[in-house]
């Protein structure tokens, strides 16, 4: 777009040209950007050109006749200070072909040449003959296609001396990749000109290539492995600095499994990964049990689900969770192991037994359709247990007790909101679940349920996912046996689901089966700071050189080893300082953070922001300019009486099938919740409109209804009361207060009756 704009003076124009100054805005800029970067003074001598540093070009003239991918490495990764600059350019087809047709005849007379006159064909003469039909071979079957390639060095000092020994290594190293250096003697300027990255070749010293030769040129190649051109960014090679661009959905399996020392960047790597992966659409799922990922999730819209004693959110064990019911025993009895630590044989036996009665007695067996049933709760397995810790024998009544006392905790303990049918939607690209507040003892089981839970469902899709679970110690050490866990680690690659792992307990992912099972099969490890203790047996279980084993016994922040399918290599994991400010943890950092936010009353005079992620805002919080950029992304004005009865127009993005009406008046009463309390859920679903814990721990549902809905479609409205009937207490919300006149259906609130009766569930 050029628009012409009121210039200011350049100091680098003169008279005449400054009069010129009415261009557009990209003269300016150009004129601009050549006074700021061109040096002050160049003057050329005709072996190097000096402006500010002294600049030598060397150009290549020749190249193998073969090369790898990533051939070019060893001469990037020359500590030295220089700049390289390649200039590929294809080559018509026919222009191509013609070419080579010629080249080919030529060829073939001087073999004719020297056969005739009975001298002897030199080897060299062949296999260039022999290349070229091989090549003509492959363009006109279009495998291959031609490129002219010149790479162009440009080495750089302020010492001349210096410049000549720079010179002269770079030349070595050319020459042992086969490739033949010459120094641009005369044409340094030209050169210099080459070499900048504009992509303009001055000097046009080509040679002719082809794209497979010239896909190997990437610079950035690691022999080791394949350049992922759908990877993220993991970090920089700690000897080079290149990017280590890794896509895990490529390796053999998307696993990753991150080890170190607390504190050591653990949790800052792995939000780093997943920020990046959700960028390139990987839907992220997150069990933290520290709270430390809201921030995050907040940033990028996701969803925090807290799971706590009381909260609305819960997993009940029992659940089948879509699996068959033989996989169901099998993850039970997994669970069972996280619970006690360790399951004997007589204390296996009995579940065994109480878990089959169970599932027997509500209806659900090896027939799957009955798998659709309601499935029972643990308080349904705890009686089948409970009759046996009155038995007589000890075999059965001690092993009994063991068990019973451990459900307990779940079934009339502190975990008892387990005891309910599984309540929880995963309706959001980006999710944690916020287990802070699970007392200690039943964190493990909890992680162990969502591990199940959330594998279970997210088996349905084949698009990309992560699965993080951090301090994942928790549930690896859950017993000798793994084969539960290990049978997921196996099977997510299937659908395309990473399981990502962090922990801090070497011990138990170097000893238990559950964690060789996970390191078995996790094709990305990072292994960061390690502590004394650990790093011996770090070393003889990851067959770590000295180097690596002293890099990972001094490791900095950020600092790491890589192993990433076949490819080692130690890297420095670096954020960008957006990045960083959504991800640290340090307290002095976050300080900071709060107070440079509530910094002097800029902001307040302003424009208010443009929040586009806000579906529904008052119209006259806008400019007409922000109102048009709006309307272009999908918004609608609309005109709603609002909770005080004021008539008010609102810009809103409505994705639901409801009325934008009910959109509006739907989103004004969770705005008004939200005044009180932060667990109010908005639904678009068969469940109610709106759903929130009041402050005695009562969950409250708010049905928004269509005036015309509630006269006509009785039967409708029926349904939805049985749903409503399910929690502790509801009301409707109406626009017309005629309309109140249903209240066999339960409380009918008019809006402006609705700010006061939610502000009575929090009066207590
Ligand atoms: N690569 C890094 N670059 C910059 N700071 C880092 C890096 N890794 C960690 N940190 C700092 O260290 C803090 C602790 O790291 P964290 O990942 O929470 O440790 P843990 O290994 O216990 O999960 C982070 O909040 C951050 O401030
Ligand atoms: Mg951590």
């Amino acid at each position: 777009m050029a628009f012409p704009i009121k210039l200011p003076g350049l100091p680098f124009l003169k008279g005449k040209e400054k009069k010129k100054l009415t261009g557009t805005y990209e003269d300016y800029e150009s004129k601009l950007i050549g006074y700021l970067t061109s040096p002050p003074t160049i003057v050329k001598h005709p072996n190097e050109i000096q402006a500010d540093k002294y600049h030598r070009c060397i150009a290549a003239i020749n190249y193998p006749r073969l090369v790898e991918a990533g051939w070019l490495t060893r001469l990037i990764e020359m500590n030295l200070d220089f700049d390289l600059s390649i200039h590929i350019a294809p080559y018509s087809i026919e222009s191509t072909i013609k070419m080579l047709e010629t080249e080919l005849k030529k060829q073939k007379t001087d073999l004719f040449g020297l056969k005739t006159e009975g001298k002897i064909i030199p080897q060299s003469l062949i296999q260039k003959h022999e290349d070229t039909k091989a090549l003509l071979e492959a363009i006109q079957s279009g495998t291959e296609k031609m490129f002219s390639m010149a790479l162009y060095i440009d080495a750089k000092s302020y010492d001349l001396k210096e410049l000549d020994k720079i010179t002269a290594k770079i030349r070595g190293q050319m020459n042992s990749i086969m490739v033949t250096p010459k120094i641009t003697a005369y044409q340094m300027y030209k050169a210099l000109k080459s070499i900048l990255p504009i992509g303009h070749d001055e000097l046009k010293i080509t040679r002719e290539i082809t794209s497979s030769a010239a896909s190997s040129c990437f610079p950035f190649a690691i022999t080791s492995l394949e350049p992922h051109a759908t990877g993220i960014l993991i970090g920089f090679n700690k000897r080079n600095s290149i990017p280590i661009i890794i896509d895990p959905f490529e390796l053999s399996n998307p696993n990753m499994l991150v080890l170190g020392t607390s504190g050591g960047g653990k949790s800052y790597c792995i939000k780093l990964m997943l920020m990046r992966e959700f960028m390139e659409s990987v839907d992220i799922n997150i069990i933290d049990p520290q709270a430390e990922y809201t921030d995050l999730i907040k940033t990028f819209n996701g969803k925090t689900i807290k799971i706590a004693p009381g909260s609305n959110v819960v997993i009940n064990p029992m659940d089948l969770m879509g699996q068959t019911l033989d996989e169901k025993k099998l993850s039970l009895l997994a669970f069972f192991r996280v619970l006690m630590g360790e399951l004997k044989e007589s204390q296996r036996a009995i579940l065994d037994d109480a878990i089959d009665a169970t599932y027997e007695e509500i209806g659900i067996t090896t027939d799957p359709r009955t798998w659709s049933k309601r499935p029972p709760t643990l308080e349904d397995l705890y009686k089948q247990v409970l009759p046996l810790t009155r038995s007589d024998k000890d075999v059965i009544y001690k092993p009994a007790l063991e068990i019973a006392n451990r459900m307990k905790t779940y079934v009339h303990g502190p975990l008892r909101f387990l005891n309910q049918q599984t309540k929880i939607d995963l309706d959001n690209r980006m999710i944690s679940f916020d287990i802070r507040d699970i007392p200690d003892v039943g964190k493990g089981t909890l992680m162990f349920l969502l591990l199940e839970y959330v594998y279970n469902m997210m088996k349905k899709s084949k698009k990309r996912k992560m699965l993080v679970i951090d301090e994942a110690w928790m549930v690896l050490s859950a017993g000798e046996e793994g084969e539960y866990i290990l049978r997921l680690v196996k099977t997510c690659r299937k659908f395309n689901l990473s399981l990502t792992m962090i922990t801090q307990d070497v011990e138990d992912v170097l000893t238990s089966r559950a964690g060789r099972a996970v390191m078995a099969n996790t094709a990305t490890k990072l292994l960061l700071k390690q502590d004394t203790t650990v790093i011996d047996e770090i070393t003889e279980r990851f067959h770590l050189n000295e180097a690596e084993t002293r890099q990972l016994r001094i490791a900095g922040t950020g600092d790491a080893l890589l192993i990433a399918g076949a490819l080692r290599v130690p890297i420095e994991i670096k954020a960008s300082p957006e990045e960083h400010k959504l991800i640290t943890t340090k307290p002095d950092e976050l300080l900071d953070m709060v107070r440079k936010a509530k910094g002097p009353g800029v902001e307040r005079e302003m424009a208010p922001e443009l929040d586009i992620k806000k579906a529904v805002q008052e119209k006259t919080a806008f400019t007409n300019e922000q109102i048009k950029t709006l309307m272009d992304i999908g918004f609608n004005e609309v005109r709603v009486s609002d909770l005080e009865g004021t008539s008010k127009l609102y810009m809103i993005k409505n994705e639901t099938e409801d009325t934008d009406e009910h959109f509006v008046v739907q989103n004004l009463a969770r705005n008004e919740i939200k005044k009180y309390t932060d667990k109010a859920l908005i639904h678009h679903t068969k469940m109610p409109d709106i759903t929130f814990e009041s402050s005695d721990g009562k969950i409250v549902a708010v049905e928004i209804v269509a005036d015309i809905s509630l006269k006509r479609n009785i039967e409708a409205i029926e349904e939805k009361i049985n749903i409503l009937r399910k929690y502790d207490d509801y009301f409707f919300i109406v626009g017309d207060p005629k309309l109140v006149k249903y209240e066999s259906f339960g409380e009918i609130l008019t809006r402006t009756q609705v700010p006061a009766k939610i502000k009575s569930y929090f009066e207590q």
